[in-house]
């Protein structure tokens, strides 16, 4: 099924739906890559943060945000007050798009089709986490989630009451039942904020700037959970 769409299975958690997804062939980038590299973290995260898709190091050691951009995530995490450990951490699309260069892999932009094939996977992860605030990091997932003419320069940092998409609303309860989910959280809050690999590739002389705009973001996420 080239670029059809992912289903996940209902009703059986993170790691039943990380399982599910190691097998997912929705889009034409399982074969390329190493592996699907879903989210990670705790069921009871109150978090998530979104990006892209994995990169090089991601695919070959098959978890999210673990190479470059993950270590400047990790230092901005900690500079805003906010464990790692405590979130949840996944991307768009699971699995690496690049194209060969020698040796090397060179990162792709996921297309909408790889984004459109992907997202029955992130809407079952926001079903089951159920999160208080969703952190988009980049123009891709802000566009994703939040609308296509989303500008990541001109609006982002400001927390904006939002609807996770997908079956979160009917999961755990029965049909006919109009009682609100139990640990549900009476409003998710979406804030974008720039991509850590957008800060790596900022020049020298800009590049404190833009890690401190990241901080400032994350901290607005920091005191949303306080
Ligand atoms: N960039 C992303 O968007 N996601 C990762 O997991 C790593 C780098």
């Amino acid at each position: 099924d080239r670029n059809g769409l992912a289903q996940p299975p209902t009703g059986v958690g993170l790691d039943g739906l990380r399982s599910a997804a190691a097998g997912c062939r929705a889009c034409e980038l399982w074969e390329p890559a190493t592996q699907t590299v879903f989210g990670e973290g705790p069921e009871t995260a109150r978090i998530v943060f979104v990006g892209e898709q994995p990169g090089d190091q991601e695919d070959r050691k098959g978890e999210p945000f673990v190479g470059p951009a993950g270590r400047l995530l990790d230092k901005a995490l900690d500079d805003a007050g906010i464990d790692r450990r405590d979130a949840y951490i996944t991307n768009a699309v699971k699995h690496f798009r690049f194209t060969p260069k020698g040796k090397r892999r060179i990162h792709q932009t996921p297309g909408p089709e790889h984004l459109r094939a992907c997202r029955p996977w992130l809407e079952s992860e926001f079903a089951v986490l159920q999160p208080e605030v969703v952190v988009c990091l980049g123009a891709t997932a802000a566009k994703a989630l939040i609308s296509p003419s989303f500008r990541i320069t001109k609006d982002r940092g400001q927390l904006i009451p939002w609807t996770p998409p997908g079956p979160a609303a009917v999961v755990g309860d029965e049909a006919d039942d109009d009682e609100p989910d139990e640990g549900a959280p009476a409003q998710t809050w979406m804030l974008a904020t720039t991509h850590p690999s957008a800060i790596l590739r900022t020049p020298d002389e800009a590049r404190t700037t833009a890690y401190d705009a990241l901080v400032t973001d994350l901290r607005v996420v920091a005191r949303a959970l306080a």
